[in-house]
């Protein structure tokens, strides 16, 4: 049983309602995901593996699709993500690893994108995306070393309709990421008990 995560679940459920805007649910989600990645163990070893390549394991959605939490796995054989865009808050966390997020900025006349702030993400902390910071591209610090990236989002980043970007020409195309895996963890799961 995973009583981090549902922990985490049940508390970013009591914050995701309709009288807190976006901002507050973000910078109060911001903690309850540094909190999480602080904490090992919380994470089944099938949502942990390392593939090939990149994997999203999508470990939560909310019902009425106001937040997810996603596991980015890194691959063995996976550089960088393509350069792409959100349309929703989203707080990065690592678990495991470091990633790197460089903020990528499209030349409207068609141009190469330039790059603007980079962050390096330890395991244990988080940064935020958001309007003012919403194109990146990610990367594994150390291509080939596990590390274990996990994403909260402002709604299904899964299902929603958002874009990837030509780096060379800023060209975007619109895309949905989908996710990877077709079952989802049981933070409820527990032994059966004869109870007195
Ligand atoms: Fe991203």
């Amino acid at each position: 049983m995973s009583v981090a995560l549902r922990d985490f679940l049940r508390d970013m459920t009591l914050l995701v309602q309709p009288e807190f805007d976006p901002l507050h649910q973000q910078q109060a989600a911001t903690g309850l995901l540094r909190d999480l990645v602080s904490q090992s163990g919380w994470l089944a070893p099938e949502f942990r593996a390392a593939g090939e390549s990149f994997r999203q394991l999508l470990l939560y959605n909310d019902p009425l699709d106001r937040f997810s939490l996603v596991a980015f796995v890194w691959g063995r054989t996976s550089i960088e993500s393509p350069v792409h865009d959100h349309g929703m808050w989203g707080v990065v966390g690592v678990l495991e690893g470091v990633e790197i997020s460089t903020e990528m900025v499209p030349d409207p006349a068609g141009g190469p994108m330039r790059p603007g702030r980079k962050d390096r993400v330890p395991a244990g902390e988080v940064m935020l995306l958001g309007p003012t910071y919403d194109i990146h591209k990610t990367a594994n610090e150390t291509p080939g070393a596990p590390a274990i990236a996990i994403h909260l989002y402002g709604g299904n980043i899964g299902s929603a309709e958002r874009r990837i970007y030509e780096a060379t020409t800023s060209k975007a195309t619109i895309m949905r990421s989908g996710y990877d895996n077709p079952v989802l963890p049981n933070p409820w799961a527990q032994p059966v008990a004869i109870l007195p």
